[in-house]
């Protein structure tokens, strides 16, 4: 029978909880393959009765870390972080990528630059020649929002407002998310910095020269790339 998704997902985030040794100071990225580690990790902490302070990148993370018994701290509350693993939506071959599927990419790059060392999880399909053909997350204020939105849409940047159930999708933040249906990014280092100068947007989903190590869920085991 293939191995399923999760299966790659899961594999990759038990992977990775061997990298996380007692008295660290840990990132814990938000997404279904992140949950899958925290669960790992939180195993392990239980098991090995080790002293893990998890710093996490969104309230669901901080939540599902908490129940497990994993103790949590905001990122103001320490002085440094010294692995901070996440998943991503996609990665090309320079280990550029996208993240904020799952909506928490400020907080994420907030976490994933303030960290020593950054890892990304994910299975096989995330892993492309070229970024762009899943959308990429801005995280915008309300304020001026529409105004942002038609500015985007001049650009040519095909912009979508994330929404359920008829109302705007809140970020942590309780900002906006639009997603951008770019279908190929040809410069992701020009688009951030296009991006980077608009005002009313506070984060984009490109997440350029942050990340040391990728474990991939494949088929045949996890690989580990540097
Ligand atoms: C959330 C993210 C996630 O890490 C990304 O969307 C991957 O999620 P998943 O592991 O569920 O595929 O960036 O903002």
């Amino acid at each position: 029978m293939p191995t399923s998704q999760d299966q790659l997902k899961k594999m990759a985030g038990e992977r990775a909880v061997e990298f996380i040794h007692n008295n660290m100071v840990v990132g814990l990225g938000t997404g279904s393959t992140v949950k899958f580690m925290v669960d790992a990790l939180g195993k392990k902490v239980k098991d090995e009765g080790l002293t893990i302070v998890g710093v996490p990148t969104s309230e669901r993370t901080r939540l599902q870390a908490n129940r497990l018994g994993i103790t949590t701290k905001g990122v103001d509350e320490v002085d440094h972080i010294d692995l901070t693993v996440d998943g991503a939506d996609q990665i090309d071959k320079r280990f550029q990528g996208i993240k904020g599927g799952g909506g928490a990419h400020l907080w994420e790059k907030i976490v994933a630059i303030n960290s020593d060392k950054n890892m990304w999880i994910v299975d096989e399909s995330k892993m492309t020649d070229q970024l762009g053909s899943f959308p990429l997350p801005l995280e915008v204020i309300p304020y001026g929002s529409k105004q942002l939105f038609k500015r985007l849409s001049n650009k040519g940047l095909n912009p979508k407002f994330r929404m359920k159930d008829g109302q705007h999708v809140l970020t942590d933040s309780k900002n906006y998310i639009i997603d951008l249906y770019l279908h190929q990014i040809d410069d992701p280092e020009k688009l951030a910095s296009e991006l980077d100068h608009m005002t009313g947007i506070v984060e984009h989903g490109l997440f350029l020269n942050i990340v040391n190590t990728v474990i991939v869920g494949y088929e045949s085991g996890p690989k580990i790339l540097h």
